[in-house]
């Protein structure tokens, strides 16, 4: 067996310290080590962005990382982004839009998605489109993501946001 490597980094604010082998991939250790079931694996190929996280302010696939090479780094998953039992805005755009249908590709959209409204508070459809498309969907077309996208950056921008979708109105009366 190889020889472990201790690794210790910042996951959603709190530092974890982890026993990893050379060849560990970043998306395992999160999963069956550190119990962050969000991020998914789908490809495993860095095809279909399940698996995407931000990694110092970066975008990067999980299944292509090393947790080796994530040492002293800040690791932000979907589990980080609700506070004090809010949901983030970008959460919330996902349920008020209707932007997904089984859910798996959802928390590395979003997780993409925070940090292209970092970059771009106020994106452009096709810059959406643009930087969403390592993100695979099976289930939807991609419209709803992007209204969902959209409605959060409103949200972050402070202006007052109603849903798009004519059956999560219904809901919200
Ligand atoms: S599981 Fe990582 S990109 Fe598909
Ligand atoms: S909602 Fe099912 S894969 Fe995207």
């Amino acid at each position: 067996m190889a020889k472990k490597t201790a690794v210790s980094f910042t996951l959603n604010g709190s530092t974890v310290d982890v026993l990893v082998e050379p060849r560990e991939l970043l998306i395992h250790t999160l999963r069956d080590k550190l119990a962050h079931t969000g991020p998914h694996i789908g490809c495993e190929t860095t095809h279909c962005g399940a698996c995407t996280v931000d990694l110092d302010g970066q975008s990067v696939k999980s299944c292509t990382i090393l947790t080796v090479q994530c040492e002293e780094t800040q690791v932000l998953t979907i589990e980080g982004f609700a506070k004090g039992g809010q949901l983030h805005a970008l959460q919330e755009g996902f349920m008020q839009e209707h932007g997904l249908q089984c859910g798996f590709c959802t928390p590395g959209m979003i997780t993409r998605a925070y940090r292209l409204l970092q970059e771009i508070p106020d994106p452009t459809e096709e810059e959406i489109r643009y930087w969403m498309a390592g993100n695979l969907c099976r289930c939807t077309g991609y419209q709803n993501i992007i209204k969902a996208i959209q409605y959060a950056a409103r949200k972050l921008r402070g202006e007052v946001v109603e849903t798009s979708h004519p059956l999560m109105a219904e809901v919200s009366l």
